[in-house]
């Protein structure tokens, strides 16, 4: 909770900063308080602590506050750090290069070997009490492995992962696990549209690419879980977000853009429809995001990223999003 908080924190700090760097008479709506709720001066890094290997491209990070554990992926290795004291020498490692062969054959299939015939790790969570789970990209070829959290290796041969990870480094991707269910949204290749997923062995849900496209071109940057079923005297069900870009299906003339930020929405306990959607999420819905100052014409209709800050009851949820410019 400290670390979810001062992250918040950070991104605040840093988006009130933007603004200001920018020159821009800052006027906020009424309702929000911007009032960082840390603040950090530069001085207060000096005595902060690294952690550094040869391994690059760090893409997953999963801080675990019950056992003091970040686990961090990266190209080639994943890592169980000590989270009061990353820099100590104690740090537990996962080495998961692509083979020889694999990456031979990447460079035949017209990919970059100085980029994406790596094992990138695109996915590392929490899947039960004792087991975490990772896919890499494993040079073109996704690969998925539990790891046995306590001892840090591998407990079992990888397996197939293209259904729930993306083939290369780069591209748009978000993966949640919950109560043992995999949750992926992404385009896992070039020749088939981005789905949001509800992956097997529970029963496999998608979202619908024809005759009616529900998502276009989408380009993911993350995923949340919002518990609105316990104590809910409604029977509410709990919900998952996904939060994208996509390409703009709207002609207006206020937006001249091409893309717009979108959330989308799934009910967790959606089983599919049974005449028509069958083997569709029934409960999807999606919305555009705006954030725009209209007094300059600046409308922020890209979403890098989003960051979840869970309140006391679902409807204090908070969702921070960075946005940018198109150009
Ligand atoms: C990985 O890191 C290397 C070295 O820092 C960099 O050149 C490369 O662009 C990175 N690749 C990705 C996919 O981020
Ligand atoms: C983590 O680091 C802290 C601070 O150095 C230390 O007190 C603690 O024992 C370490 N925990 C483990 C599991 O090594
Ligand atoms: C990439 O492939 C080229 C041949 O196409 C080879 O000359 C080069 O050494 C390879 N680079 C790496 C980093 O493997
Ligand atoms: C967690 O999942 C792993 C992999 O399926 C399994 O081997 C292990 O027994 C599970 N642990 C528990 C406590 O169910």
């Amino acid at each position: 909770m400290r670390g979810a908080n001062s992250v918040a924190a950070m991104l605040l700090l840093l988006t009130f900063l933007c603004a200001v760097a920018a020159g821009f008479p800052f006027r906020m709506p009424l309702d929000l308080d911007v009032t960082p709720r840390l603040t950090v001066l530069s001085s207060g890094l000096q005595g902060c602590r690294r952690f550094g290997s040869s391994a690059v491209n760090y893409s997953t990070m999963l801080l675990e506050a019950d056992s003091e554990r970040l686990y961090v992926g990266a190209r080639g290795a994943a890592f169980a750090l000590n989270a009061s004291d990353i820099s100590a020498s104690s740090a537990l490692t996962i080495r998961w290069e692509a083979s020889a062969e694999q990456k031979l054959q990447c460079l035949l299939k017209g990919k970059d070997n100085k980029t994406e015939c790596f094992n990138h790790i695109r996915l590392l969570q929490r899947f039960n009490s004792t087991h975490l789970y990772m896919c890499g990209t494993h040079a073109f070829r996704p690969l998925c492995a539990y790891i046995h959290e306590k001892t840090f290796v591998m407990s079992s041969q990888p397996e197939e992962g293209r259904d729930k990870c993306p083939y290369g480094p780069m591209t748009g991707y978000t993966a949640l696990i919950i109560d043992q269910q995999i949750y992926t949204a992404s385009q896992y290749d070039f020749w088939s549209y981005p789905d949001i997923r509800r992956n097997p062995p529970s029963p496999a849900l998608k979202t619908e690419d024809a005759p009616t496209r529900w998502l276009n071109e989408a380009d993911f940057v993350g995923s949340a879980l919002v518990r609105e079923s316990l104590g809910s005297s409604t029977g509410d069900d709990d919900k998952i977000y996904f939060f994208f870009t996509e390409k703009s299906q709207e002609q207006t003339t206020t937006y001249s853009h091409s893309r717009v930020a979108r959330v989308a929405r799934v009910c967790k306990g959606d089983r599919g429809g049974h005449l028509t959607l069958q083997k569709r999420w029934t409960s999807f819905l999606k919305t555009r995001l705006t954030c725009s100052l209209p007094e300059y014409d600046f409308h922020f209709n890209m979403l890098r990223s989003v960051f979840v800050m869970h309140g006391l009851t679902p409807q204090d949820t908070l969702f921070y999003g960075i946005f940018g410019l198109e150009w």
